[in-house]
């Protein structure tokens, strides 16, 4: 497939880079610092998420039967990347007519509120007690600025006529791909508490095809 891989320098961008070069796929990759890309794509287009607008990035969609983007916030000073970031690409797949999208959220955004969903559930019906009293209520103190970005990035996407799909691991690990995972539409994994990045770019590139995924959420834990 043509693919076009978002944030390719990433924890799971390189990740998604690997694997979809040795899958034989026809990669673009897009990064704000080209030279920390780890494999060899067929393109290499660069670009600020935090500014880049539509226009800036259609070049890169154009073409692309697909597009994966693990963009998220590094540091604070990235404060809102994600969903401003997907938007302009969003926009750009909708001028070069490009479809499916998957994105990586998180564990927690199923009952973050956000503009869109001002009333989630208290509770994702996959997590358990531990998780739901005291993991969560730490994390997102903590993360708070960054999960309200995720929360909106889902937002725009569930606002959008595009075959979507976002991805809510919970923490990542550096370990190996196995292929070994769980997932689940709409809902976190119970007991589900790490995966791989490797294993989540490995899901990504799996679901690219898979039509029961569009328009979904999907919990993912190893
Ligand atoms: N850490 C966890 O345990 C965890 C758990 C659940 C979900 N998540 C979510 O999963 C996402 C991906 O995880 P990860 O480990 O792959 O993250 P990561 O290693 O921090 O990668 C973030 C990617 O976003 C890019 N990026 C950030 N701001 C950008 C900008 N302004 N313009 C262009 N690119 C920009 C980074 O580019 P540079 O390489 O140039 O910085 C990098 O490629 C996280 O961001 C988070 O939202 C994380």
């Amino acid at each position: 497939m043509k693919l076009t891989i978002f944030a390719a320098t990433g924890g799971i961008g390189r990740q998604l880079l690997e694997q979809a070069v040795a899958a034989g796929h026809d990669v673009t990759a897009v990064a704000r610092n080209p030279r920390d890309l780890v494999a060899a794509a067929t393109r290499v287009v660069t670009a600020d998420l935090a500014s880049a607008d539509a226009a800036a990035l259609q070049p890169a969609v154009e073409g692309a039967d697909a597009v994966l983007s693990a963009l998220g916030a590094r540091t604070r000073a990235d404060a809102g990347v994600a969903a401003r970031g997907t938007k302009a690409i969003t926009q750009a797949m909708r001028a070069a007519g490009v479809r499916r999208i998957i994105v990586v959220s998180a564990a927690p955004i199923g009952t973050v509120p956000s503009p869109g969903r001002p009333h989630p559930p208290r509770h994702d019906p996959g997590d358990g007690l531990v998780v739901r009293y005291l993991a969560d209520p730490i994390v997102k103190r903590m993360l708070r600025e960054h999960y309200a970005d995720l929360a909106r990035m889902e937002d725009m996407l569930r606002g959008s006529d595009l075959d979507w799909t976002a991805v809510r691991p919970p923490r990542l690990t550096d370990k190996p791909v196995t292929g070994r995972y769980r997932t689940a539409y709409g809902q976190n994994i119970r007991r589900g508490l790490f995966i791989s990045r490797a294993d989540v770019a490995h899901y990504m590139l799996w679901a690219l095809d898979q039509p029961a995924t569009f328009q979904q959420t999907v919990g993912i834990a190893g």
